[in-house]
């Protein structure tokens, strides 16, 4: 009896003493980091968020560099492919990394699209720590980026929605999981199809107003049609989102037409092909690898109207600028080290420029896109640059 009751005491003094401890520890996390997590007041932010929205620059200029293809494996021990046998020893995902530092450096662009194949699944053990590594210099400069999904980033721990997610959430990102039709996520095949909007110089008329588009698009990853396997493709619901996106006409520009607008996805269409025939620009050294169903892609993009180009990767040695009935196709060029390359052929990223047009007083719409790439050489040489788009309209000057 007594000793049952010395113990209680005993217990409920420990008690007092372990309830007082957790209190303080738990009144000493509060102190600590509740600043970190009350940003507002109200909400909790983990992300970083870029500033929104995206807008032209006061030099009346918007730079996009489009990253094809890194094949991101898990950083220093993933080898190199392709290159010379004296590099081979001491080439990994690091020279990838080395590249995008030495891109965002030399062209500071206001976005970043990754356009799939970001990381190479099979290489990797753990899917969102590659993205993390491979991403990791967009984040670490602070410049907005978007991703889209190619045919090898699923092939590791995530898949495609899960791709979508970790992306759309990690710092510094834009990318989106797919849109939203009045705040519900509306029903289409694939993972990653959004609408990016940029906004006019600040402090011009159309500072408030978007003046230039940006679509994703997910072109899947593999498919078997009628017993055959073949690549992914665009689908009919993809591509009746986009229509009815762009027919959504708000700030039209200053010409009366749609604003232009670009388009970025991984896999090419077939028409692609036919480019073999055109004077294209840059370089056609393999074939075109794509889906064998004929998807409504080019006939869709023509209808718009205001779409001026569509910049594709998955070919990595394919490079080329060609033009299919007024909407010009790009390859951006194979960008990562663990990636298949041509031996003596450099690394490679392209880049595209839009420009305002010049008002009497102020910056208007868009007026032309340019594009060029560099090579991940001793210079990192500039080449192929063309214009892409200009506007027909003059009379605001
Ligand atoms: C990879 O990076 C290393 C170290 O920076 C460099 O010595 C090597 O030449 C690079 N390899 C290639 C193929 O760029
Ligand atoms: C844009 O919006 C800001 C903030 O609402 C406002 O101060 C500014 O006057 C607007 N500019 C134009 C050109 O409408
Ligand atoms: C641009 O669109 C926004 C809504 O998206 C609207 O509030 C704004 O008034 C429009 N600006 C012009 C110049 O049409
Ligand atoms: C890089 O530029 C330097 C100086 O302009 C030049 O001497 C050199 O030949 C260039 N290297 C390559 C590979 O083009």
């Amino acid at each position: 009896m007594m000793m049952s009751s010395v113990t209680g005491i005993g217990n409920w003094k420990y008690s007092v003493l372990y309830l007082s401890l957790i209190i303080s520890v738990i009144y000493s996390i509060e102190i600590l980091i509740s600043h970190k997590l009350h940003i507002n007041h109200t909400n909790i932010h983990l992300k970083r968020s870029p500033d929104l929205p995206l807008r032209f620059r006061d030099d009346g200029t918007f730079k996009i560099l489009q990253v094809a293809d890194m094949h991101y494996g898990m950083g220093s021990i993933t080898r190199c492919r392709d290159v010379a046998d004296a590099e081979y020893d001491y080439c990994s995902d690091l020279n990838t990394t080395r590249f995008l530092r030495r891109m965002i450096e030399a062209e500071r662009p206001d976005l970043i699209a990754f356009t799939g194949d970001n990381i190479f699944g099979s290489s990797t053990t753990d899917a969102a720590e590659s993205l993390l590594q491979a991403i990791g210099p967009a984040i670490e400069y602070g410049i907005p980026w978007a991703a889209i999904l190619g045919n090898h980033d699923h092939e590791s721990t995530l898949n495609r929605q899960e791709l979508m997610t970790f992306l759309s959430l990690m710092d510094f990102s834009v990318s989106q999981i797919n849109p939203q039709d009045q705040g519900a996520l509306r029903l289409i095949d694939g993972f990653g199809n959004y609408r990016l909007r940029v906004h006019g110089a600040p402090g011009s008329v159309l500072s408030n107003s978007t003046v230039f588009d940006l679509f994703f698009l997910d072109s899947g990853d593999r498919e078997t049609v009628q017993g055959r396997r073949t690549y992914g493709w665009i689908k009919e619901s993809q591509l009746l989102w986009l229509q009815d996106t762009s027919k959504q006409g708000d700030n039209q520009s200053i010409s009366g037409s749609p604003n232009p607008a670009l388009t970025f996805f991984h896999i090419p269409i077939p028409e692609v092909r036919d480019l073999w025939y055109t004077p294209y620009i840059g370089q056609y050294q393999e074939a075109v690898a794509c889906s064998t169903v004929q998807s409504r892609v080019l006939r869709t993009f023509v209808s718009m109207g205001n779409v001026k180009a569509a910049f594709i990767g998955h070919d990595h040695v394919n490079d080329f600028c060609g033009n299919l009935k007024g909407v010009w196709f790009c390859y951006g060029g194979g960008f990562g080290y663990h990636a298949y390359g041509r031996w003596n052929w450099h690394r490679r990223a392209r880049v595209i420029e839009a420009k305002l047009g010049k008002g009497r007083d102020t910056w208007t719409g868009v007026e032309r896109i340019k594009t060029w790439k560099r090579l991940d050489d001793e210079n990192l040489s500039k080449i192929d640059e063309q214009v892409l788009w200009e506007a027909s309209y003059t009379f605001l000057k």
